[in-house]
């Protein structure tokens, strides 16, 4: 089936199988790999994606729920060369170490300081809750918050 939706700003159509994710659409059909594929299963955030402005694992989408709808991923959140201030401070605080679940954790990120621009450190770890780093221990992911959320 044909789907057609709107990435990064962008109208874009792709054939998909009535059965297969939003993220393997977007990695293996659509030319867009940022978003990662770590378990398939909704169990670790790595490949966080706004549908129509809300947070979603899109391995968990059909690509087919999302024809007529609205994706921003992590390559969306850059300005051209310009990245977006999550990754500065991602970069700043060196929160990426394999980098596998990062841009999980920068949409993710991205997201929750949309609607919370100065997190407490509950909202930081609540919002954030659903992403897992197996590299970091957390620490400079959250230092990373910190610097972009006073970078605001
Ligand atoms: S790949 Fe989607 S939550 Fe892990
Ligand atoms: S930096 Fe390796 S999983 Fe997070």
């Amino acid at each position: 089936m044909r789907i057609t939706l709107t990435i990064n700003g962008d109208a874009r159509e792709a054939d998909v199988w009535p059965g297969e994710s939003l993220l393997y659409a977007l990695r293996e059909r659509l030319g867009l790999p940022g978003s990662k594929n770590a378990c398939e299963q909704g169990e670790c955030g790595s490949c966080s994606v706004l549908l129509d402005g809300t947070l979603v694992c899109a391995c968990l989408v059909l690509a087919a729920q999302a024809d007529g709808h609205e994706v921003v991923t992590v390559e969306g959140l850059a300005q051209g060369d310009r990245l977006h201030r999550v990754q500065e401070a991602f970069v700043q605080s060196g929160a990426v170490q394999c980098g596998f679940c990062t841009p999980g954790l920068v949409v993710a990120t991205a997201d929750l300081l949309r609607h919370t621009p100065d997190p407490s450190e509950d909202e930081i770890r609540e919002a954030l809750s659903g992403n897992v780093c197996r590299c970091t221990g957390y620490a400079k992911i959250f230092d990373a918050v910190r610097i972009a959320a006073g970078a605001a």
